[in-house]
């Protein structure tokens, strides 16, 4: 390049970018195209997926054992020196698969050359993320896992703890706190189930698909699959290096799992709150003020409702990207792995956080309970108990039990137990002295014993089934 063609692009760069890269086109170039800050968290999955193709080149004859050999050396040397920090990734070289390619070069020298016989670094980079989000779901879903352990213990501490549960966030019938938390042990081993459904359709290996169409040399895709423990070979070869539904499923099953996390993160952020006091967190996931000394904000709570946005974001993100994306192989598909890296790192994070947070709480019982008997909250057991007692239609009951509240918010009580006898006889007469033990928050969450309910004897019950489930 002459001075002056120099200084001409440099112009042009600067009028592009107004000056604020003072770089010009080729290093804009690579600045755009290099994966490698990325996908270096792909080089033990990279790695692998190179072994398992040299070891099916020598059993098929297509490389000779010698440079078999001398290969599979040279990427133990390379794991070894990523592994320990002292490996030099450069960006020159784009991408995780070029960057170990070239140094088995410098290692090995020409025998270097022969791995990629058979192979294409788009069913290579199909191959290492599959392996990359396999390994992913099976850690988050030991992760969920142990979240699920941190709330049955909970639970079964609380088995007979009372709270209010509510609709509309309006006080309607009282539950136990144990009952409350195995909902979300529900929701989570939903989770999980769908984690293992999208896993069993991520396993298939793309590797011998080649760039897209397969390949002239006699390679043998069950071996490679089967070393790396796929459980067959993809069956249609443009299909393996072009679909990445395995990353779509991935996330969105990271997002639900997060939207579960946010909605019992907003629920201790309401607990925490003074008018709540239903729960404390230690220091050890909460902050003080810096300004106000009185106050304990439950910071982690909040961050996992927060990082639900991201991940969400992540999800769309990959989406939006794959939509108009004809068959096969675009470079567009280099932006699928950050998403999943991100929404991964995220969740991971708020699993973990969640879990912490579960084992930490203090659960104020006396707040709890007391709050449990506003707003005539055993209003239903009386109902119920007319109906079953003096055969009212359950209509009519509910109209009975309506004046009852009435007459008892009238007359300023905090719960339909402190209406006496006498007062329960006005609003109806077929009201009797039994009614009265159906009204205490106590035994109307006793009385919910029909299967999945409150009662704590069912809460006990659905423990113990869990604890077997969850193993
Ligand atoms: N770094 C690339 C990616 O992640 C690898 C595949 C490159 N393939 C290609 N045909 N340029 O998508």
């Amino acid at each position: 390049m002459t001075a002056k063609s120099a200084k001409d692009k440099d112009n042009a760069a600067n009028a592009l970018w107004g000056g604020r890269f003072a770089a010009g086109p080729d290093a804009i170039m690579e600045k755009i195209n290099a994966s490698i800050d990325v996908d270096r968290r792909l080089y033990k999955q990279d790695i692998a997926a190179s072994r398992a193709h040299c070891r099916m080149l020598v059993a098929t004859s297509i490389i000779t054992a010698a440079d078999g050999d001398a290969i599979l050396k040279g990427l133990d040397t390379i794991e070894a020196e990523i592994d320990a920090g002292t490996f030099a990734f450069s960006a020159q070289l784009e991408d995780i698969h070029m960057n170990v390619e070239a140094r088995l070069k410098d290692l090995i020298g020409e025998a270097a050359g022969r791995l990629h016989t058979a192979r294409s670094r788009n069913d290579q980079v199909a191959t290492d993320f599959r392996l990359w989000v396999r390994d992913a779901f099976d850690t988050l879903d030991n992760g969920i896992k142990d979240l699920q352990h941190s709330l049955l213990d909970r639970a079964d501490e609380h088995a007979e703890t009372i709270m209010p549960g509510f609709t509309h966030l309006q006080t309607a019938q009282p539950v136990t706190f144990g009952h409350h938390l195995l909902a979300y042990a529900e929701m989570f081993d939903r989770d999980r189930g769908r984690m293992q459904d999208a896993r069993r359709r991520l396993n298939e290996a793309p590797l011998g698909a080649g760039a897209l169409a397969g390949t002239s040399f006699p390679i043998d895709r069950q071996q490679t699959a089967a070393d790396l423990g796929f459980d067959r070979p993809a069956g249609n070869s443009l299909d393996a290096v072009s679909d990445r539904d395995f990353a779509i499923e991935f996330l969105s099953a990271c997002a639900l799992t997060s939207v579960h996390l946010s909605r019992l993160a907003e629920e201790i952020v309401i607990w925490m709150s003074a008018p709540f006091r239903f729960v404390a967190l230690s220091d050890a996931f909460s902050t003080g003020s810096s300004m106000m000394p009185q106050k304990r904000n439950p910071d982690a709570a909040e961050l996992v409702r927060g990082k639900t946005g991201r991940i969400i974001g992540d999800l769309n993100a990959l989406l939006i990207t794959l939509k108009g994306l004809p068959l096969t192989y675009f470079k567009d598909m280099q932006e699928d792995k950050e998403p999943v890296f991100d929404a991964y790192d995220a969740l991971a994070l708020s699993v973990a956080a969640m879990s912490g947070m579960i084992q930490d709480l203090t659960v104020n019982a006396p707040a709890m309970r007391a709050a449990a008997a506003q707003g005539f909250s055993t209003a239903t057991d009386l109902a119920d108990w007319l109906v079953r007692e003096a055969d009212v239609p359950f209509r009519d009951a509910h109209d009975i039990a309506g004046r009852a509240v009435r007459l008892a918010e009238e007359n300023d009580y905090a719960d339909l137990a402190a209406l006496s006898l006498d007062e329960l006889k006005s609003v109806d007469s077929r009201l009797t002295a039994g009614v009265q033990d159906v009204l205490s928050v106590e035994s109307s969450v006793a009385s919910r014993t029909s299967y999945g309910g409150t009662a704590p004897t069912r809460v006990r019950e659905q423990i113990v089934a869990f604890r077997q489930r969850v193993s």
